[in-house]
């Protein structure tokens, strides 16, 4: 199989960790004699620094072109001042925005060899496997208006019937393909938009009889998932109720490090990055966790190239090098062998 994959590291640990997945997918593509060909574009604050816009033309074109999309991370202190129009996250919400990636699946797997990782007890995260999947072109991330008015501020929570009845039925689908529970979460005490949400969730429930389906609200949705998250399967949510319980359940696996995502449109080139952010804190040092990246590298393999038999391979590569006892310092116990991002990446193709 040929494929071509844009490459877009980003900024801070971006560029260590989109390193670190491109040297596992030459592996794999070596193993299994398929030619997977990188190209890079800029995104983010290193974009701005060189063409003065967060997503520049130039690689809106490389991504619309290319069979599926890498992105390490975007942002870092030294934008945080811009406007918002300016921000290297613009760069990424644009992206989003202009492939039409409205489904970002967030898989939210516990190793057994990192559940000691988690703050949370053992016994609560040891076997999770649940997917949260994040609405991600509409929301309160998108609404107009969204502005400054004197001393008030506006911004705005807006969906279509159309939009909403087209991540439910993801949310649908991928319980189907698991363990064929879902779960959608809103604020319908709240909010008209949940109320709507809520109500098409209903209507769409019938066409998938074999799905167990419930509705929580967020507030109790948040507080369940620390509770006692075996009980979920897969979540449904909008777009910033998704961020937030998305980062929360990272913390189960271990570390935001750890969690890797697919954002998919109906049918163009899928998008895949891990869920953590640029870390500017530690860029450039070596100590970043690839392995949020590697497994959307595997995430890319299965929903983009139907690889599922390789994908699997990079998904069992990792839980073998866990279990061997290597830890960047972010899921590192007591008596870890600490490796750096590089040497992590290589434990991960030896194991393969
Ligand atoms: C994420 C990130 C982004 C988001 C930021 C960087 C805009 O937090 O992918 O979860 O909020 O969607
Ligand atoms: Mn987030």
């Amino acid at each position: 199989m040929k494929k071509q994959i844009a490459v877009l590291p980003g900024d801070g640990i971006g560029a260590e960790v989109a390193e670190s997945a491109t040297a596992v997918l030459q592996a794999v593509g070596h193993k299994f004699g398929h030619e997977f060909k990188f190209k890079k574009g800029l995104i983010g604050g290193c974009a701005i620094d060189e063409t003065g816009t967060p997503l520049p033309d130039e690689t809106l074109e490389t991504c619309r072109n290319s069979d599926a999309i890498l992105l390490g991370a975007v942002g870092g202190y030294k934008w945080d001042t811009l406007p918002s129009e300016q921000r290297p996250e613009k760069g990424l919400l644009k992206l989003r925005k202009s492939l039409d990636l409205f489904a970002n699946l967030r898989p939210v797997t516990v190793f057994e060899s990192l559940a000691d990782a988690s703050t949370l007890k053992f016994d609560i995260v040891n076997g999770v496997d649940l997917m949260i999947v994040r609405e991600l072109t509409g929301g309160l991330y998108f609404g107009e208006p969204s502005e400054r008015r004197g001393d008030a501020v506006v911004d705005t929570l807006a969906y279509t019937r159309q939009e909403i009845e087209r991540i439910v039925r993801k949310g649908f689908e991928l319980a189907q393909v698991r363990r064929k529970r879902l779960t959608s979460v809103d604020k319908a005490n709240v909010l008209e938009s949940s109320r709507m949400w809520r109500e098409i969730v209903e209507e769409i429930a019938p066409e998938y009889p074999d799905v167990e389906y419930a509705h929580r609200l967020v507030d109790d949705a948040a507080m369940q998932l620390i509770r006692n998250p075996k009980q979920f399967d897969v979540i449904v949510t909008e777009n910033l109720f998704g961020d937030i319980l998305s980062d929360e359940a990272s913390m189960m696996t271990g570390s935001l490090g750890m969690l890797p995502s697919a954002s998919l449109s109906a049918d163009g080139p899928g998008l895949y990055e891990p869920v953590h952010g640029s870390a500017p804190d530690i860029a450039g040092q070596g100590k970043a966790n690839p392995l949020a990246m590697i497994l959307s590298a595997a995430m890319m393999l299965k929903y983009s190239f139907h690889l599922d038999d390789e994908a699997e391979m990079i998904e069992n590569a990792v839980v073998n090098v866990l279990k061997a006892g290597y830890r960047t310092p972010d899921i590192a116990e007591k008596d870890a062998k600490l490796v750096s991002t590089t040497e992590m990446t290589e434990q991960v193709v030896s194991a393969l």
